[in-house]
């Protein structure tokens, strides 16, 4: 994840910001770079690698303004070399960004037509010429961002110093988050609260879709549609820097919104955005098209993302998947294919039958891939090749984002098979993968369904079992709604296939039965439609999920509905995530239970 450091200061900033972008590194990153103004005039250094490659730059050719922008870059548009690290920069202005713009590669062409020049292969670059352009029309800096603001799609933050204004910055929130620090005749922007730690304990988020107008004395906050909004500073105390969760109630509030973040970050390791292909960090030691089947292995969630997967593999690369809970697979003695492949998916990386179950394949001639969290880990280190998710440390004990980090690279490795394999055009390649880059955006408008979340969650808590259905990629969706549900507000729930809603289940619903189901528009919706009316025909009380308007086609009347945007039916699963991983959330908040730490779960299960 890319750090964002902003200072307004009295002296040199220069080494204040690479102090901060230090405190950032927990992010991860792979180039820095740092601008300021010196008597107006913008000058930037930026290295490839660790911030002592940025030090050392800096130390042979410094910089001495008292106002400057800094950088830590995990690149997702465009290799990690100097020429693509931030800030990049026009003359007008220098811009550091986090996070994925969704339609940079239409705003580049219209860039390129009006003449404009690109150094780097990255969206952000294309941020600072749209607003450059806004300036040379004769807008002052705050108009120009203002007006290209509304331009940009997907989950992102950014920073912006302009040529000749010594007293101004511009940060912007969609997605990711930015912080404000309020010093003594200083200003701070930050990622986080951390990153600003030694200057202020003075901070205030941004909210989502905010953006700051910040000088030495005054901060002005602005939100989505331009007006002018208060937003409340905090005082951050040392230890929350240690266990910062940024403005949110628990760990997991705040991982379930950094999931744009993050799914942006984990999609850029595996998704070339440029080519519409999918590009593996590493050389898979094993050929897609020598396999006549895979194998896969997980426990709890990550189980679930397995199940999703499935679905991927047999559809896109037409390979047939065997799939197994770890502690049922390490005992079944399970016949493997010569030279086969298992997949393991862990976030962890430590699970205890999951390692088991790795080794039981190894010992049995597998290749084995492994989908982590944690890249340390047992599982990462016994594993022939590790595809990561990127989701950074997850605190919580139920996982959020750990899982639709998984889903984002399971989903580009089975299109990577599928392409491999010949089963894919290339156009169909560029496709999914054009809608797997939607997803960020995505998730960022299903949190905006949040109100509407916790008041259908206030009827929910009252529930004594809750009914989980879905068809296709979402039935594993549904399984982990009722495990999620189940795991930190302790209401019985089950997940079932909306199709065996008939084998069994249906004898249960009654008016006092709530029934979630997911039914996003795709192939099968029709299907899921009829379920629906099974349920309304016993009054049981359905929750439904879906496109907005869709149940009123479906000539059902919901007692609530999770009015979702349009997408392609293939990323409904990791958008459709977030709001049944709020459900359980404010389910549980409702009930006063401990989100973050359930009673007789543990984050990482070692023994078996
Ligand atoms: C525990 C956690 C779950 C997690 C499962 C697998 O049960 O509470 O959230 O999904 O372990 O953990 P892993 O680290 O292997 O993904």
């Amino acid at each position: 994840m890319c750090g964002i450091v902003g200072i307004l200061g009295k002296q040199a900033v220069a080494t204040d910001i690479v102090d901060a972008l230090r405190r950032l590194e927990y992010r991860g990153y792979d180039s820095a770079g740092v601008a300021t103004l010196e008597d107006g005039k913008l000058s930037r250094r930026r290295a490839e690698g660790k911030l002592k490659n940025l030090e050392t730059v800096l130390s042979q050719r410094p910089l001495n303004g008292a106002i400057g922008i800094g950088h830590t870059r995990w690149a997702t548009h465009g290799r990690p070399n100097e020429e693509n690290a931030h800030p990049h920069a026009t003359d007008k202005l220098a811009v550091v960004h986090n996070g994925i713009i969704e339609n940079f590669r239409e705003l580049r062409e219209e860039l390129i037509e009006k003449g404009r020049r690109f150094e780097s292969q990255t969206d952000t670059e294309i941020v600072a010429h749209l607003v450059t352009v806004e300036m040379e029309a004769g807008k002052s800096p705050v108009e120009a961002v203002g007006a290209v603001l509304p331009r940009l799609r997907g989950a992102f933050a950014l920073a912006f110093l302009f040529t000749g204004e010594t007293d101004l910055l511009i940060g912007a929130r969609r997605g990711p988050p930015l912080a404000v620090g309020h010093g003594d005749g200083e200003m701070y922007l930050g990622s986080d609260a951390l990153a600003l730690g030694p200057f202020t304990s003075r901070v205030t988020y941004l909210d989502e879709g905010d953006w700051a107008i910040l000088t030495r004395h005054s901060v002005e906050f602005r939100d989505e549609k331009n007006r002018v909004v208060h937003r409340p500073t905090q005082i951050v105390t040392p230890s929350a820097f240690l266990v910062d969760k940024g403005n949110h109630r628990h760990f997991m509030a705040k991982e379930i919104h950094e999931q744009p973040e993050v799914v942006g970050h984990t999609l850029s390791t595996y998704l070339d955005p440029i080519s519409g292909r999918v590009a593996l960090p590493s050389t898979l030691p094993f050929d897609f098209r020598d396999l006549d089947r895979i194998t896969i292995t997980a426990c709890g969630t990550a189980y679930y993302a397995g199940l999703i997967a499935k679905y991927w593999f047999e559809q896109f690369a037409r390979l047939p998947v065997d799939i197994d809970v770890a502690s049922e697979f390490r005992y079944r003695e399970a016949p493997l294919p010569a030279k086969g492949l298992m997949i393991v998916v862990s976030q962890s990386g430590e699970t205890a039958d999951t390692l088991a179950s790795l080794r039981y394949a190894r010992q049995n001639g597998q290749h084995i891939l492994s989908v982590v969290n944690v890249q340390t880990s047992t599982i990462a280190r016994e594993s022939h090749v590790v595809t990561p998710t990127i989701a950074g440390p997850e605190m919580g004990v139920a996982s959020t984002k750990a899982f639709t980090c998984q889903l984002a690279t399971l989903a580009a490795l089975a299109i990577y098979a599928g392409r491999a394999r010949g089963h894919l055009s290339e156009t169909e390649e560029r496709r999914l993968v054009d809608a797997l880059m939607t997803v960020p955006g995505l998730m960022n408008e299903a949190l905006k369904r949040e109100h509407a979340i916790e008041t259908l969650s206030r009827e929910l808590s009252k529930a004594r079992d809750v009914l989980y259905l879905g068809r296709g990629t979402n039935f594993p969706l549904a399984l982990e709604g009722a495990l999620k549900l189940k795991e930190i507000s302790y209401i019985h729930a089950e997940g079932y296939a909306a199709g065996e809603l008939k084998h069994g289940p249906i004898a249960l619903i009654d008016e006092d039965m709530p029934v979630i189901v997911i039914a996003p528009r795709d192939g099968i919706f029709e299907k899921t439609a009829s379920n629906m009316q099974e349920v309304a025909a016993r009054a049981g009380r359905i929750i439904f999920i879906g496109e907005g308007g869709m149940a009123g086609e479906a000539g059902v009347h919901p007692m609530a509905e999770i009015a979702m945007p349009a997408m392609d039916p293939f990323v409904a699963p990791i958008v459709y995530a977030v709001p049944i991983q709020l459900i359980a959330y404010h389910t549980a908040l409702f009930m006063g239970k401990d989100v973050d730490q359930p009673r007789n779960l543990a984050k990482s299960v070692t023994v078996e």
